[in-house]
């Protein structure tokens, strides 16, 4: 499959696009500066220079079958950046998802974004962000998957997650950074985690099997 990874060299991103690579897949790895190329080009990687605040059309006219959405402003950005980048950015590359007809689309999302007014009242503006634009793939008609990870930490792989519509059990709340990238990549081609929320931590289950059973 041809599949345009945005915010390619993120710390999620990166190893969303090594993952797919090992697995044959061809990758769009999209950065944001000409000088990221070498960070992610490898055999089956291709970089397209693309900003979300700017010219999408390099990343889309590849015509990529899936898009993975792993970009983020940053918890070191204001308001505006979480609005340009986590809402209006992912908006935008769901509408040219649609134009290019690439039905296939992945977004990574925050566990706490199906109720941001029940979040902490600093993580708000960034919920309600995310939430916007998980909003607007569910309204999309592309064949989505919103996964929604807890805290993200960059401890070793476990491989085991809890993956569930909705957890029924938040006492352990974090993920690894890999076992979502993990996972992710996992969820690519599997049918039965299309038009779903599914939200994500560190459990018991080893992915395949959690990703299995949605
Ligand atoms: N932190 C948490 O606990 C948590 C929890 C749940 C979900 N999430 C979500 O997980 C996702 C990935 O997290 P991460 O830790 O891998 O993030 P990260 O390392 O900060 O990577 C984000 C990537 O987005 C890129 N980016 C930012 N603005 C852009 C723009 N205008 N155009 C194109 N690319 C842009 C960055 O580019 P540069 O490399 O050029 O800076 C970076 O590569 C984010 O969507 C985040 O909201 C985070």
């Amino acid at each position: 499959m041809k599949v345009l990874v945005v915010g390619a060299n993120g710390q999620i991103g990166k190893q969303v696009v090594k993952k797919l690579a090992d697995k044959n897949h061809q990758v769009l790895a999209m950065v944001r500066k000409e000088e990221q190329r070498g960070n992610v080009e490898e055999k089956n990687v291709t970089a397209v220079v693309a900003d979300l605040e700017g010219d999408l059309s390099p990343a889309f006219n590849e015509k990529p079958d899936a898009v993975i959405f792993a970009a983020g402003s940053g918890a070191n950005t204001g308001v505006d950046k979480t609005q340009a980048v986590d809402n209006r950015g992912a908006r935008k590359t769901i509408d040219e998802a649609i134009k290019h007809n690439t039905r296939r689309y992945l977004i990574v999302s925050s566990i706490g974004t199906d109720d941001p007014n029940n979040g902490p009242e600093a993580l708000r503006p960034y919920l309600i962000a995310k939430s916007q634009a998980d909003q607007h793939l569910v309204q999309s008609g592309l064949d989505y998957t919103i996964v929604r990870p807890g805290m993200l930490v960059n401890d070793n792989a476990t491989g085991s997650v809890n993956a569930a519509e909705k957890l029924k059990d938040y006492s352990n709340n974090s993920i690894t950074r890999t076992d979502v990238a993990t996972a992710v990549v996992e969820m690519l081609d599997k049918p039965n985690t299309h038009q779903k929320v599914i939200e994500l931590v560190n459990g018991n289950t080893p992915i395949p099997d959690a990703i299995g059973n949605i």
